[in-house]
């Protein structure tokens, strides 16, 4: 169990906690039961395709077109198939929403928990750190950037902050791209987190007082790094990241007073699905399908040398989870939610 602050419990209005109260009821997690939107950052695991994003990398523009108008924003839709998203199948936002599930397009405003994803495949959250992916790539701290500069006005219109929940995940990248810097890391990952959270508190300046951060999957047991006994990242760098993103999500709520910041310990359920496989339906934790992106993988896996569908495989491929394996970390992060 992570961070549960007192502090966050304190701020609660005082008739959540007013026992004696026939009407006091609790509440959930940052409300979420009467959240109407997420609004999400991050990278290729929480990505979604836009009809007016780049294909394969995002749901919306990208940093070599990076202004958007309220029409396109309005008009553009979630695409859902086997190439909108990094898992060959929903992933976790969607999951959480569903919003964006079924096959096909879905425009976000039609939807009860609306799924705003600004998040783009391969981001870090700085080029202070690490270098971009590619030219197009939108860093973590430039999709906030170009979320309050197009997005939130338009937004705002309809969705109040208050009744979005914000969601990042982000990291992935970053301790891959650095894992073979020679840099003190705990001292690293307190810069990238802190740069994190200085663009965060863009967020905060626009009204959103609801943070939900994901931390790192345990990186250092992806197929490759099982394969080798010199992971890049290993456990040791996973862990000090998810030690620096704790300490300045206290930090942030501390100094904000006002917002619920929490953490979600993503990393402990899957490395639960890792120790425990059949109890998730999941055979296969070692190794992914060499056809995963083949479009007759979900009938003819067998032709590529897989013994099992892809959905009883915990890695997708060489980095990304399988759409199971996000459905079910989505599944108990909502039972967290409500907790
Ligand atoms: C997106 O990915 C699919 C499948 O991996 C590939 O066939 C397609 O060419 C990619 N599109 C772009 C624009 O890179
Ligand atoms: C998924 O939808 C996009 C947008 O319509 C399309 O470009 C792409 O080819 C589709 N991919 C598959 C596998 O159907
Ligand atoms: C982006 O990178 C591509 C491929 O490396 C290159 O062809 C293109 O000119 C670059 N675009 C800009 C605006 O730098
Ligand atoms: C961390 O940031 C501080 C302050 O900007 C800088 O002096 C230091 O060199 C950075 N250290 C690492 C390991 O990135
Ligand atoms: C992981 O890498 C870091 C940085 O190189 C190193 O200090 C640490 O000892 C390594 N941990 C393990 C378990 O190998
Ligand atoms: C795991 O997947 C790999 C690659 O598809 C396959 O070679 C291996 O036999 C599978 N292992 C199990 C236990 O199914």
């Amino acid at each position: 169990m992570l961070w549960t602050s007192e502090l966050v419990l304190a701020l609660l209005p005082f008739a959540a906690f007013n026992v004696a109260s026939p009407t006091s009821r609790p509440r959930d997690k940052f409300d979420w039961s009467s959240k109407r939107s997420l609004i999400a950052f991050g990278d290729s695991y929480t990505y979604v395709q836009g009809t007016h994003g780049h294909q394969n990398y995002s749901f919306i523009g990208d940093q070599l077109d990076f202004s958007y108008d309220a029409q396109t924003l309005l008009s553009n839709k979630i695409v859902q198939n086997q190439t909108a998203t990094a898992e060959g199948g929903p992933n976790w936002v969607e999951y959480l929403t569903k919003c964006g599930l079924k096959p096909g397009m879905t425009s976000p405003r039609t939807c009860s928990k609306q799924l705003w994803d600004f998040a783009f495949a391969g981001a870090d959250i700085s080029t202070e750190y690490t270098p971009l992916h590619h030219n197009y790539t939108v860093s973590l701290v430039n999709q906030i950037t170009q979320f309050k500069t197009y997005a939130a006005p338009v937004l705002q219109t309809f969705l109040p902050p208050s009744k979005s929940l914000i969601a990042i995940w982000i990291g992935i990248n970053d301790v891959g791209d650095s894992s073979k810097y020679t840099v003190d890391f705990p001292t690293f990952y307190g810069n990238l987190t802190r740069t994190l959270f200085t663009s965060v508190n863009e967020l905060y300046d626009l009204g959103y007082r609801s943070y939900l951060l994901m931390n790192l999957p345990p990186l250092d047991r992806t197929p490759g790094n099982q394969a080798t006994s010199t992971p890049h990242p290993n456990a040791t760098q996973v862990a000090w990241y998810n030690d620096a993103l704790v300490t300045k999500a206290e930090l942030f709520g501390k100094e904000k007073g006002d917002v619920e910041v929490r953490v979600f310990d993503a990393h402990a359920r899957l490395s639960a699905m890792l120790d425990e496989p059949a109890k998730y339906g999941i055979v296969n934790t070692t190794n992914f399908c060499a056809g995963y992106n083949q479009p007759d993988i979900d009938t003819d896996y067998k032709a590529y040398g897989c013994p099992t569908s892809l959905d009883t495989y915990f890695w997708f491929n060489s980095g990304h989870m399988t759409s199971h394996v996000h459905r079910i970390l989505a599944e108990e992060l909502e039972d967290w939610l409500k907790e």
